[in-house]
């Protein structure tokens, strides 16, 4: 299954994605990143692996659906048939759901639909909540909204930081994701939904 990744940040999620390709766990090709911030870590991963990158800066660009084009134009010259979100900062438009309706997936930092969009980590902190949580969700135009897939809990425990905290979540997405990208693969792709 040739699918992208979409990410922002640092791409910790996009290498476990790599890894399990790599081991043998998760039966997909990256065929492309593709990132909306031209300096980011995830960047150089993808350039240390080969996979090509399609980067672009959302600000040179009039609209949201501008910039969706180009990037659908890329998808479909890689023949892109699953889109996989991993740290990507930004809602989808109607371009690209249209586009890759049913096609495309999230992960996110909290067990939904508690704790949705920015700081997901630090919003559990200062809710002063027991448990958190990590889930992966098929994407719709709101934020974190979209059906969810699978869901895992984690504990806050006395004495969590940010850092600590993060940690702990992070290190259940790098399980979670690529075993559930693989087990949504792994269905038949009818008419643009996974069944
Ligand atoms: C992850 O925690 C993910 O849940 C959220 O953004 C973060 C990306 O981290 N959507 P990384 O760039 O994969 O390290």
């Amino acid at each position: 299954r040739r699918i992208a990744v979409f990410a922002s940040g640092s791409g910790s999620n996009f290498q476990a994605i790599a890894d399990a390709i790599e081991a043998g766990m998760l039966e997909a090709d990256i065929q492309l990143l593709v990132c909306d911030k031209p300096g980011a870590k995830v960047v150089d991963r993808a350039q240390k692996l080969n996979i090509p990158v399609f980067t672009f800066m959302p600000k040179t660009f009039g609209a949201k659906a501008d910039f969706e084009k180009e990037i659908v134009n890329e998808l479909n010259a890689y023949n892109v048939e699953f889109i996989v979100l991993a740290g990507y900062m930004r809602l989808i438009g109607e371009v690209l759901l249209q586009s890759y309706e049913g096609r495309i997936v999230n992960i996110h930092p909290s067990y939904l639909p508690a704790f949705p969009g920015k700081d997901a980590v630090g919003q559990a902190l200062e809710a002063n909540v027991g448990e958190t949580g990590v889930t992966v969700h098929y994407v719709d135009s709101g934020m974190d909204t979209g059906p969810i897939i699978e869901q895992v809990k984690i504990p806050v425990l006395p004495g969590d930081t940010r850092e600590t905290l993060q940690e702990r979540i992070q290190k259940a997405e790098h399980q979670l994701y690529p075993a559930i990208i693989n087990k949504l693969l792994q269905k038949d792709i009818v008419g643009g939904i996974v069944q």
